[in-house]
């Protein structure tokens, strides 16, 4: 069988992780039970880039349970757990994958997905769809569905129907309410400080963090640094997001206004240099800068070298930054996605709902015949969803009478 792991002795240590996944992730194995029976993926080759952690390999679990043939790499060279992909190269499954991996690596192993021939692709952030379209076009009257798990996948995937280069139908898993609602909310808030905690071990009580953008995953970051203690500012560029944060009670301000007031920055806005090289300069002696979002692209990294007369990893995941006034600045995981550079990503719980997504989407592109555009599940997906996690999870809720059902859908009753 064909893989690129870092060290398969760690297969062992590897299963014990995906035991202990699946006790959290009931929702995604009843989906699995049913796939078991009906096989809706016998003959498919599945594709994906996905961040290689225990809660994707019982992703990948449930697709084989499906019928599918998968090959995967990882969607980001510093999110792959080493265990985890061993553990899956044992069970037989294509795997590309290793923490820490070169540029190189990272499109090599792109593109060893890619020679699997995938019919169906499985990406967060889209760098599969976009190598296909751009350098394996030949792929393309083969696939019949792909689906994008994050934001940022779906913004580029945006980009691409716009300008007509979208050549097969992708359906956008992150626009399910089960998904952004929680993975990007508690997931990301959650994960976002356990990887800051990680790399640097500090105290969030008492400190000014600074959240950039107030999407869904940094409100989940502000309410969980509120709840450490720490006072927030957050950083936007949409009024009615600003207007929320502000009547959520954080501080909000400008870029440069907070830059020598916060302890801790944190960037979650799918965006280039959301803390760019003019910034670095303004920032207090010792500020920590950490970003969430997708690329590391958030903070001008580059710029930050540059700038600075010294450079040493003073932590795992944590590098101090001299600038030349003598000023430092911490980055923690080189600016990629903290939390899952420096911690295990989303716990699994939160990732059970998103694969439950992801599983269900596939399933429904590969039943259905949709045309080459960007796609949204139909909302009785997202409720199932929705109802498989309550179920998981011992809640019942009550459902509408029929008078209530008819009074919601009429408009004559009045006052
Ligand atoms: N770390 C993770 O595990 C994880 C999980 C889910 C999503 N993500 C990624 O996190 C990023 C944010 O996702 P989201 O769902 O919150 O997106 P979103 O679109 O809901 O929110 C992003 C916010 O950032 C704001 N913004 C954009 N540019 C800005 C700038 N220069 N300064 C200040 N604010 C700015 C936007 O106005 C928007 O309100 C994406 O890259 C997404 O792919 C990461």
């Amino acid at each position: 069988m064909d893989y690129k792991v870092k060290d398969m002795k760690l297969a062992k240590e590897g299963k014990m992780q995906l035991e202990w996944a699946e006790q959290q992730m009931g929702a995604l194995l009843e989906v699995r039970k049913r796939f078991e029976k009906e096989k809706p993926f016998k003959g498919q080759r599945v594709g994906m880039a996905l961040h290689v952690t225990k809660e994707t390999a019982i992703l990948v679990r449930t697709l084989v349970a499906g019928g599918a043939e998968v090959a995967i790499t990882g969607c980001n060279p510093l999110s792959t757990q080493d265990d985890v992909a061993a553990a899956l190269a044992e069970e037989g499954v294509r795997v590309y994958a290793k923490k820490g991996e070169t540029n190189e690596e990272y499109y090599d192993y792109l593109n060893r997905v890619a020679d699997f021939k995938p019919t169906a692709t499985i990406d967060d952030g889209l760098d599969l769809v976009s190598l296909i379209h751009k350098e394996r076009p030949e792929l393309i009257k083969d696939i019949k569905v792909g689906t994008e798990e994050t934001t940022t996948g779906v913004i580029r995937l945006r980009a691409m129907a716009k300008d007509g280069a979208l050549k097969y139908p992708v359906i956008a898993v992150n626009d399910n309410k089960t998904k952004h609602l929680f993975d990007n909310y508690y997931g990301t808030g959650q994960s976002t400080l356990d990887g800051i905690l990680r790399a640097t071990n500090i105290l969030f009580a008492g400190k000014i963090v600074c959240v950039v953008g107030y999407g869904s995953c940094g409100k989940g970051v502000a309410i969980r640094s509120q709840g450490f203690g720490s006072s927030v500012i957050v950083v936007e560029v949409d009024p009615v997001r600003a207007l929320q944060a502000t009547m959520d009670g954080f501080r909000v301000m400008p870029i440069d206004e907070a830059l020598p007031l916060a302890d801790v920055f944190i960037t979650v806005t799918g965006n280039k240099h959301a803390i760019s090289g003019n910034s670095f300069a303004k920032m207090k002696d010792g500020a920590i800068l950490a970003n969430s979002g997708h690329f590391d692209v958030e903070i001008d990294v580059k710029s930050l070298e540059e700038q600075s007369k010294s450079k040493r990893r003073i932590r795992w995941q944590l590098d101090e930054y001299t600038l030349k006034s003598g000023k430092k600045v911490f980055l923690c995981a080189e600016g990629r996605l903290v939390n899952l550079g420096a911690a295990e990503g989303h716990p699994s719980t939160v990732m059970s709902l998103s694969f439950c997504g992801q599983a269900l989407a596939l399933e429904y592109g590969i039943k259905n015949d949709l045309d080459a555009r960007l796609h949204t599940l139909p909302a009785s997906i997202d409720d199932d969803i929705a109802r498989l996690q309550l179920t998981a999870m011992g809640v019942k809720i009550g459902s509408l009478t029929a008078e209530q059902e008819k009074y919601l859908n009429t408009w004559e009753e009045g006052t």
